[in-house]
């Protein structure tokens, strides 16, 4: 017998490229496959263009300049390249080893990593708490906690726009108005809100901000940094040395197929942003309803779906849902569920063996964070799939329940 489909609900770690941006790609991978930096024939000069023209887009759709974008390979060397490269200049320039760095716990790994680096070598690093899982804004930043973290020697503060595992919206505007009164540059981590949520840097403030072609129905291998270029400068050590392509601030030849990728699919995404947010905010509350219907017990992790922040605009992604299920392992429950693909707070990432160290953040115990699912829907889901969602969760955890209690008498 043929197995069912597996129906794919883990579009925070990846998405399906849209087949639109794959038609966008195609030319540039057989017929226009110069090298962009090759000026002297017509092959170089297409690459050229198109590479261009995708920097334009790419540009206006955060609106922020073309020179203000590097192309990169995704959002870990968006990360790297912003917090290394703030530090790493401002370290050669005025020789302070002991630089302040602030940032959050519910950070991606991307983000951390680099952190703990430099704090390895001499930076002072101050990771700061959110509101609890008791709250309506478990996962949020509260502003002041930003105010209160800043001194003389802080010179970067990085936090992400959307949490990838809970979902939470930080206020980055808030954020930015704090460190600009200081003189502090501010990175922020979009890679789960651009392309979902209306991103706009002149509105946040953000000097810096990383984003990835993956995450928002593009390929993978290709991300982008946004760089401020006024009011004020901002200058980064680079951390790729080459050829000098990209003025220097990241070598090596363009991924042309991978950047038009990533403006096409950025594109669609801002075109259909609106219709498309109210569509999966549905989907997703059908998901939550169906899963408290069927099994009682479960506890939301992450804002409450409902909350609003400062500007009326709701303090969650539209398509996230996270829930602990308490007495049944989440790792166990996705070997029970053959036909979804999802994640769990088991483990946040597959080199890291412990519990999500975002749930831990929320002060909710290794247990309850263990037994959590994360559910991530996307473009090419449909209320059918969350029937099939709902349905195998409570099979599943029924499953291991029943088994539990074998084993437990
Ligand atoms: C919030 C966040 N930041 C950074 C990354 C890393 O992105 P990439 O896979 O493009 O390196 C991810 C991917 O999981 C993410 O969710």
């Amino acid at each position: 017998m043929p197995l069912p489909p597996v129906v794919y609900l883990d579009n925070h770690a990846t998405t399906r490229v849209d087949p639109r941006v794959v038609e966008a790609m195609l030319p540039y991978f057989t017929e226009e496959f110069g090298n962009s930096g090759s000026a002297s024939h017509s092959f170089g000069k297409t690459a050229c263009d198109a590479v261009g023209q995708s920097r334009d887009a790419v540009a206006a759709h955060i609106s922020a300049l073309p020179r203000e974008i590097i192309f990169t390979s995704g959002a870990t060397e968006s990360n790297n390249l912003a917090i290394r490269g703030v530090v790493e200049r401002q370290q050669r320039q005025e020789k302070k080893s002991r630089a302040h760095l602030v940032s959050v716990r519910t950070e991606h790994h991307s983000v951390l990593g680099p952190l703990q680096r430099l704090a390895e070598r001499g930076c002072r690093l101050t990771l700061l708490d959110v509101e609890p899982a008791s709250s309506d804004r478990a996962g949020w930043l509260d502003p002041e906690q930003v105010a209160n973290a800043l001194c003389d020697e802080t010179v970067l503060v990085s936090v992400m726009l959307a949490n990838n595992e809970i979902g939470v919206v930080q206020p980055l505007s808030e954020i930015a108005e704090i460190c600009h009164d200081r003189g502090v540059i501010l990175h922020c981590d979009a890679t789960q809100a651009v392309g979902k949520l209306p991103v706009d840097v002149s509105v946040l403030g953000v000097d810096l901000m990383s984003f990835s072609g993956h995450k928002l129905y593009g390929p993978k291998g290709v991300g982008a940094l946004y760089v401020r270029s006024r009011d004020p400068i901002v200058r980064l050590e680079p951390q790729i040395i080459g050829g000098g392509q990209q003025r220097g601030r990241r070598s090596g030849t363009l991924n042309t197929p991978g950047i038009v990728g990533l403006a096409t699919a950025l594109e669609l995404c801002v075109q259909e942003m609106s219709d498309e947010s109210i569509r999966l905010a549905a989907l997703r509350n059908r998901l939550w309803t169906g899963l408290k219907e069927r099994l009682g017990e479960v506890a939301l992790c992450g804002p409450a779906l409902d909350t609003k922040d400062a500007h009326s605009d709701l303090l969650r992604l539209p398509g996230n849902l996270n829930v602990a299920l308490g007495d049944v392992d989440g790792e166990a429950l996705l070997l029970a569920m053959e036909n979804l693909a999802v994640s769990s707070g088991a483990t946040c990432a597959s080199n890291d063996p412990g519990p999500s160290h975002v749930l831990l953040a929320l002060g909710m115990d290794a247990d309850l964070a263990r037994s959590s699912l994360r559910f991530g829907l996307g473009r090419f889901n449909t209320e059918s799939d969350i029937d099939v969602a709902i349905e195998s969760v409570t099979a599943g955890v029924k499953q291991l329940r029943q088994f539990g209690s074998k084993l437990g008498g």
